[in-house]
């Protein structure tokens, strides 16, 4: 039976026309600090290709779909401090590789590997250095040019032809990707429980309280990471975006933001959820929370095969912008109808990120949200609050199997004119959704989302 990962290689191979020939190194070790390496985490695209985790390892794929692994030798040695190494000679049956040498051959043995080729596909602006050394062999195969060798006359990226085929999920991507989302909300479920608990018992609550419970719950069902830095933001700090958890306390009465996900065997899940830290919504909390999950649902809604990807967006913005004015967030008297609020972009204030992005191996996945068709098809915008010109392009047509998250959110900072009820709530909503035929599959619903369920689990 052919593997999943040699299959993949199969369909790049058939994509880098005669003669190509593609380089994709996986990532390499990052020092954190003297003698202490970043916990080391896989290329994504060298993983999509092999799934092999080690570092130190970079595959050559010919067009005829000859593939080459280099990768660390066996070292009994650094095998005792390190851990085991597959090695080249266990990597070609375990990979289903057709050769594997050891990566202290790499220079030397990527010149032969590019002779006679015609174009060399890698990696473009992803691994620093890359391009430089694939000159350095480039340079040697030429100056084999007068004994007949024909060096690759032109480079091409090969995450083009990786991003298409990352963007839709198959069977095997989908299946982790609904798992590693059951987690995510586990752990979302255990941090909602927990703020109540403590705050019930009168005790000390902090943001690091409800990171360790995420933590906890991602470690204990085999989550090797969190897929991104947690965000634990109580009260006003959940109005930061890019908030990581911190010690602040958390205080009943105050709403906590948590954006947090575990990565599982390299796949990514990405859950928001916002919810009062003692299991109760005052009014002001739960008139916006209201607001933010109805857009969602429109948001949800508007996403199925066919659509584009910014259908979600721009329904959920139809939604706030109304609810803005309703709530009275925004006054009709000076910004006018809901309309003229999304043209206007005057919810630009309360909500200024984007409500999806693709989601895969990386958090924030690679693929193209122009529908390359019609890519050519641009049209010219005056955006309302800059005054600037901006080109716009015809968004992605979605397809079943692609993964998106919807996430819209609205952010109170204290500002003149904005009633003082909704100052510092910030709340956000995120799941993780596969497009299907029809509409799509939410799988990180494993967690509440209702403001009375979030209440019902939080005085159980
Ligand atoms: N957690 C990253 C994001 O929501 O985009
Ligand atoms: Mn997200
Ligand atoms: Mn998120």
């Amino acid at each position: 039976m052919t593997s999943i990962h040699a299959q993949r290689r199969a369909h790049l191979a058939a994509l880098l026309g005669p003669g190509g020939i593609a380089i994709i190194p996986t990532a390499p070790v990052v020092a954190r600090n003297r003698d202490s390496d970043f916990p080391y985490r896989h290329d994504s695209y060298f993983y999509y290709l092999t799934g092999f985790a080690e570092p130190g390892a970079c595959l050559v794929l010919t067009n005829e779909g000859h593939a080459t692994l280099l990768c660390q030798p066996k070292d009994p040695e650094r095998e005792i401090w390190d851990g085991y190494r597959l090695g080249p000679q266990a990597a070609v049956q375990a990979l289903g590789v057709d050769e594997a040498y050891s990566s202290a051959e790499t220079d030397s043995r990527l010149p032969h590997l590019l002779e006679n080729r015609t174009t060399v596909w890698f990696p473009f602006a992803t691994h620093a250095g890359l391009a430089a050394r694939v000159d350095g062999w480039l340079g040697q195969v030429r100056t084999r040019a007068r004994t007949g060798v024909l060096c690759p006359a032109s480079q091409s990226d090969v995450c083009q032809l990786l991003d298409e085929m990352r963007l839709v999920k198959d069977a095997h991507e989908q299946d982790i990707i609904r798992r590693a989302g059951a987690i995510s909300a586990r752990g979302h479920v255990r941090a909602m429980q927990r703020s109540a608990r403590m705050l019930r018992a009168g005790e000390d609550v902090r943001e690091y309280h409800l990171d360790a419970e995420l933590l906890h719950a991602f470690r204990e069902a085999g989550s090797q990471f969190p897929a991104y830095t947690s965000i634990v933001a109580a009260g006003a700090n959940a109005c930061v975006l890019h908030y990581r958890a911190g010690d602040a306390a958390i205080r009943a009465g105050e709403l906590v933001l948590i954006d947090a996900a575990c990565e599982l065997d390299g796949y990514a899940s990405d859950i928001t959820r916002t919810f009062p830290a003692n299991g109760r919504f005052s009014g002001p909390q739960r008139a916006l929370y209201e607001l933010v999950l109805a857009s969602q649902k429109a948001a949800i809604a508007a996403t199925h095969a066919g659509a584009r990807f910014d259908a979600p967006h721009d329904a959920a913005i139809a939604v706030l912008a109304q609810g803005m004015l309703d709530v009275g967030l925004l006054d009709g008297n000076k910004v006018g109808s809901a309309q003229d609020v999304i043209g206007q972009r005057a919810y630009f204030p309360f909500y200024m990120h984007r409500t999806s992005h693709w989601m895969g191996m990386d958090v924030h996945d690679c693929g193209n949200y122009v529908e390359p068709a019609q890519a050519d098809q641009v049209s010219e915008h005056v955006d309302a609050l800059t005054g600037q010109t901006v080109l716009r392009r015809p968004s992605r047509i979605l397809h079943p199997g692609m993964v998106l998250t919807i996430e819209p959110g609205i952010y109170v900072r204290p500002t003149e004119g904005v009633p003082e009820r909704f100052h510092h709530i910030g709340i956000r909503i995120e799941d993780d959704a596969i497009v299907t035929a029809d509409g799509c599959e939410l799988v990180t619903r494993d967690v509440p989302v209702e403001p009375d369920a979030i209440e019902a689990l939080m005085n159980a």
